[in-house]
C-alpha cells in the first residue's frame, strides 16, 4: 500500500529478514525515541511536540489510548504506567471496536492514538471522531506527517525508523517509551516526587543496554522456539503489568508460526484454560518479580500438575521451587529495571521466541499469509 516502506531502498545489510534487522535494532531505537526528551535534573521529560503546558496537563482527568493490534496491546502496556505514575485513571480500547460504539467523548479526557504507520483506518477514524465532537487527542506515531500525525492536536514522534516486517518489533518497543515519558511528564505534574521521577529516568537510561542483553541470548532462545514450534496451540498468560505482555506475545507468535496461541489472565486460568493444559500444549508464561509473583508461581503449579511444559520468563532469583527441576520447564530471565519498566524487557524474548519459531517451520517471517503491514481500507 502507499504507506509501506519500499523495502529495496531500506539496506538491512546481512540480516537474513527485515522482522531480524528491526528487532536487533531495538536498542538504538529506543535510545533514539529518548534522545533529547529527558529533564534528569527534574526527573521529567520534554515532550514539546504535545502542545500542553503544565495547568492544561493537570487539568486531565482520564487517559483514554487507542490503536489495533501491537498497538493496542502496547497501549494497554501503557495504561498501567500512566496509572501507577500519575494516578489517572487510564485504559486503552482497540480503535476498531471505539470508533463503531458511539463513544462518550469528554473535554478532560486525553485521547492518545498510537499507530506505527500513522495510516490504519480504524485508528485515523477514531481519531476523526473525537476531535469532531472537541475531543483532544495526541498521537504516538512513527511516520512523520503520516495521516494520523496530521489529524492529532500534537503528539510524540517514535523515530524508530523504517519498520517493514508486518509483525512489530522496534516500533513497538519505541511506543512503550513514548508511553514512559508521556507517564512521567503527566505524573511530575502531579504527585510523583522528583525521586521517583530520577529513577525511572535512570531506568530508561539503562534499558538499551539491557534490551541488547536479551537479544544476545539469540542461541538460547532459539533452542527454546524450535520446542515450541511443535505445539499446534499454546497459551501465554500473564496478569496486572504482565497480561499485555501476554497478548503481545501470543498475537507475534500466531501471526508469524500460524500456531494457535491464546492469552489468557493467570489469574483466570481455574475458569477455563486449565481444561486444555497437556503434555501437547505448553505455556509460556509471564513471572516478573513484583507483588503477584507467589500467586504466579502457584498457578504454574496447576500446569505442571497436568503436565503442561512450561517457559517461564522470569527474573533472576525467583524463587519457582521443585518447578525448575521439571523437565518440561525452561526458565528465561530478564534483566530488572524498575517495575513500571519491566514489561518491555518482557516482551523481547517473545518476539525472538516467535522468529525463531516461525524460522524453524520454513516461514517467512516478514510476509505473513493474509496479514498487511497497514491496514488502510475498511
Ligand atoms: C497490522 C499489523 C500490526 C500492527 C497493526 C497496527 O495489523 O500487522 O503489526 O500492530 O496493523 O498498525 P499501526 O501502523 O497502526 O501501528
Amino acid at each position: 500500500s502507499r504507506v509501506d516502506v519500499d523495502p529495496a531502498a531500506y539496506e538491512i545489510g546481512e540480516h537474513e529478514s527485515f522482522m531480524h534487522a528491526e528487532m536487533l535494532d531495538q536498542p538504538r531505537a529506543a535510545e533514539r525515541v529518548l534522545r533529547g526528551r529527558l529533564d534528569e535534573r527534574f526527573g521529567t521529560s520534554h515532550l514539546g511536540g504535545l502542545n500542553l503546558d503544565a495547568r492544561e496537563l493537570r487539568a486531565i482527568r482520564r487517559v483514554k489510548i487507542l490503536g489495533c493490534g501491537s498497538a493496542y496491546y502496547v497501549g494497554q502496556m501503557g495504561a498501567s504506567m500512566i496509572e501507577e505514575l500519575a494516578r489517572i485513571p487510564a485504559d486503552a480500547e482497540a480503535a476498531s471496536e471505539f470508533r463503531y460504539r458511539d463513544p462518550v467523548i469528554e473535554p478532560d479526557t486525553l485521547y492518545v492514538a498510537v499507530s506505527q504507520s500513522g495510516e490504519t483506518i480504524d485508528t485515523l477514524l477514531a481519531v476523526q471522531e473525537i476531535r469532531r465532537k472537541g475531543g483532544r487527542v495526541v498521537g504516538l506515531v512513527n511516520v512523520v506527517g503520516s495521516a494520523i500525525a496530521r489529524e492529532c492536536d500534537g503528539g510524540i514522534y517514535l523515530h524508530a525508523g523504517p519498520e517493514v516486517a508486518v509483525a512489530s518489533t522496534k516500533a513497538l518497543t519505541t511506543m512503550f517509551l513514548a508511553f514512559s515519558l508521556l507517564a512521567l511528564q503527566l505524573g511530575r505534574v502531579r504527585d510523583l516526587s522528583i525521586a521517583d521521577g530520577k529513577r525511572l529516568i535512570a531506568g530508561l537510561q539503562r534499558l538499551p543496554e539491557q534490551i541488547q542483553s536479551v537479544l544476545d541470548r539469540d542461541g538460547e532462545l532459539e533452542e527454546v522456539a524450535q520446542r515450541l514450534a511443535e505445539a499446534d496451540s499454546l497459551f501465554f498468560i500473564g496478569r496486572v503489568r504482565g497480561f499485555p505482555v501476554a497478548r503481545e506475545g501470543a498475537q507475534k507468535f500466531k501471526e508469524i508460526t500460524y500456531r494457535h496461541a491464546e492469552a489468557y489472565q493467570t489469574s483466570e486460568l481455574k475458569h477455563g484454560p486449565l481444561a486444555l493444559i497437556s503434555e501437547a500444549v505448553p505455556t509460556v508464561a509471564l513471572v516478573p518479580d513484583d507483588e503477584l509473583v507467589e500467586r504466579n508461581v502457584a498457578a504454574l503449579h496447576e500446569i505442571a500438575a497436568r503436565r503442561g511444559p512450561l517457559v517461564v520468563v522470569t527474573h533472576e532469583g525467583v524463587d519457582l521451587g521443585d518447578l525448575s527441576a521439571a523437565p518440561g520447564t525452561h526458565r528465561i530471565d530478564v534483566p530488572r529495571n524498575e517495575r513500571e519498566i519491566d514489561p518491555i524487557l518482557l516482551t523481547i524474548p517473545l518476539q525472538v521466541l516467535a522468529y525463531h519459531a516461525a524460522k524453524h517451520l520454513g516461514l517467512d517471517a516478514d510476509k505473513p499469509r493474509n496479514l498487511a503491514k497497514s491496514v488502510t481500507v475498511e
